[in-house]
């Protein structure tokens, strides 16, 4: 045999020196849960490990991802129902706990990049990203609503905002506002294959949002298709996204891989709760080594062509030094 792929396998040293892919500190965004009040820290049950923090927590919270070298963090509010209305006017309410919690942060972790959430559905009275019409979710109504939350999170100091409704045209819509009103800096990461994924469960717990009724299948992605995720990345690449999302992961690497071999724009990842709920379930019962499972996802996710990872692993991979 002339060759012998294992004498590349022999020891941890020459293992290390011809690995392809690494995950570090740089690559990750830690998604955060907010609540309003004060001393507030809930985990939630279908997250072990996962809190909403009212905003003092969160401070504390950011400053110890920090030190670990976690530098970016995605916010999303827990919004108290009686708060929520068909037109989410929550989400630019410039009181609201969201806006509150992106200009203390910014204004105390000023070098911390705040990725800002841009949906209706944490303030929706029909639990919907967009506005709901006789059952139905209209499209170009909502672009409005979009626009004026992108705004408000630009004007706390929001560095990235993250459109994750998957209405058409809502990343050109956005970029417009924030151009017209001099937020040129500010960046926008579009969730731009967002699949309809029962990998949502957990998360919807987290924030109390799921729909009121039916299902977001009428703008979300059928699981089944790959090709449309070139439609929706090609589109929001030519309306001026600066990162292409594609959400969930695991269970859609396939598409991280080829949107990334279509764009030279960095493509991000969404390492979903179902997905973080899933492992942490098999670890408590003992039926996964913890540590080996989560660096072997997030590697995976890394070696499918993403930049950037959204995961709930962020802090305890870096915290437990597992990468
Ligand atoms: C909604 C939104 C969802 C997530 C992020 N933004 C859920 C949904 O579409 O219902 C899911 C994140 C996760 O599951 O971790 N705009």
């Amino acid at each position: 045999m002339l060759q012998r792929p294992r004498r590349n396998r022999k020891s941890e040293v020459i293992r290390q020196m011809v690995q392809e892919t690494h995950v570090s500190a740089a690559n990750l965004i830690f998604p955060l849960f907010i609540v309003d009040g004060t001393f507030q820290k809930t985990e939630v049950a279908s997250m072990p490990g996962i809190f909403r923090y009212s905003i003092d927590n969160l401070l504390r919270e950011i400053e110890s991802c920090m030190k670990l070298g976690l530098n970016s963090f995605d916010l999303f509010p827990n919004i108290d129902d009686s708060l929520k209305d068909t037109m989410a006017t929550e989400s630019h309410r410039e009181e609201s706990l969201y806006l509150r919690a992106i200009r203390e942060v910014k204004k105390n972790f000023p070098e911390a990049c705040v990725v800002t959430d841009v949906a209706m559905d944490p303030y929706s009275s029909d639990g919907h990203d967009g506005i709901v019409k006789n059952g139905e979710i209209l499209n170009d109504e909502t672009l409005e609503v979009l626009g004026k939350m992108a705004l408000a999170h630009a004007q706390c100091g929001a560095d990235i905002i993250a459109p994750s409704d998957m209405m058409d045209g809502r990343v050109g819509y956005i970029r417009r506002v924030l151009d017209e009103n001099g937020f040129t800096d500010v960046s926008i990461m579009s969730y731009s294959a967002k699949y309809a994924s029962a990998f949502y469960g957990p998360f919807r717990d987290a924030l109390n949002s799921a729909p009121k009724f039916g299902d977001k299948k009428t703008y979300q992605m059928n699981p089944a298709n790959q090709r449309e995720a070139l439609i929706e990345a090609n589109l929001d690449e030519l309306e001026g996204a600066d990162f292409l999302m594609v959400k969930p992961a695991l269970a859609y690497l396939d598409v991280i891989k080829l949107i990334k071999d279509n764009t030279e724009l960095p493509v991000a990842a969404y390492n979903v709760s179902g997905e973080y709920a899933m492992l942490k379930a098999a670890a408590q019962r003992g039926w996964l080594n913890e540590q080996r499972a989560t660096t072997e996802v997030l590697t995976s996710i890394r070696r499918a062509g993403a930049t950037a990872i959204l995961t709930y692993h962020a802090k305890e991979v870096l915290e437990n030094k597992w990468l």
